[in-house]
């Protein structure tokens, strides 16, 4: 089972990635955390990530596609599937990952997209830069990151729902609890069987 955690930076993508991980035994594929892990160890792809990271703005598709392609392969059979967290994120790397699925007969089975007013996530961002200091928890790089999703995320909905791909819309305001409920029901008839 492929599914797409989906929503604008701060929506709870990861907070809720874990929740569901227990839940369903689905891997978290987070392409931000691969990034930051790259820079951490120093290598060449990490630290050209890390400098269009700390701007806010995205890592070009060349660099994405490839550690995707890499890591689905190795989780095959590993778990009952995998949860994609910050991919795709352009509509170029939703027809990437499409074909490198359809290789293997399979698709994207569903995609749950939290929803979210801007204010409330720039709030919760500048939050945990207080507490975390992720590099680009700034004023400045978290108007830049909403601002590429909103020209270059939100736009791979539209492909999925073009596609028939099942997908949930979800109030990603309240607590992480609250949010969590709803994801639950939304998932049940998805999942079901699977
Ligand atoms: P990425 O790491 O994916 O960051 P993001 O999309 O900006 O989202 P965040 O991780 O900040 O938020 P989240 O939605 O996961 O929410 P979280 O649970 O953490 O990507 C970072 C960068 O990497 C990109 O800008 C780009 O440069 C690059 N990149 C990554 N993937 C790429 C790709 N495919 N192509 C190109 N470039 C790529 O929660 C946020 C905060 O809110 C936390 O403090 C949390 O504790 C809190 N919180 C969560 N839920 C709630 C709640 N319900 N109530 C109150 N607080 C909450
Ligand atoms: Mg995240």
């Amino acid at each position: 089972m492929i599914g797409l955690i989906f929503g604008p930076p701060g929506s709870g993508k990861g907070t809720q990635a874990a929740r569901i991980h227990s839940e369903l035994d689905l891997a978290h594929l987070s392409t931000g955390e691969i990034l930051r892990a790259e820079a951490a160890r120093r290598s060449e792809l990490g630290l050209e990530a890390a400098r269009l990271m700390k701007e806010g703005h995205l890592v070009p598709d060349r660099l994405l596609v490839p550690i995707i392609r890499a890591r689905l392969q190795e989780r095959r059979g590993r778990t009952r599937g995998v949860l994609l967290d910050g991919f795709p994120r352009t509509v170029e790397q939703a027809r990437a990952l499409d074909a490198m699925l359809a290789k293997d007969g399979r698709r994207v089975d569903f995609v749950v997209a939290l929803e979210a007013p801007d204010e409330l996530l720039v709030k919760r961002l500048l939050h945990r830069a207080a507490v975390e200091h992720r590099p680009d928890d700034t004023e400045a790089a978290i108007q830049e990151r909403m601002k590429e999703y909103h020209q270059r995320t939100a736009p791979v909905l539209e492909h999925y729902r073009g596609a028939g791909v099942p997908v949930a819309e979800i109030d990603a305001a309240g607590s992480p609890d609250e949010v969590f409920a709803r994801v639950h029901d939304a998932l049940q008839p998805l999942t079901v069987g699977k």
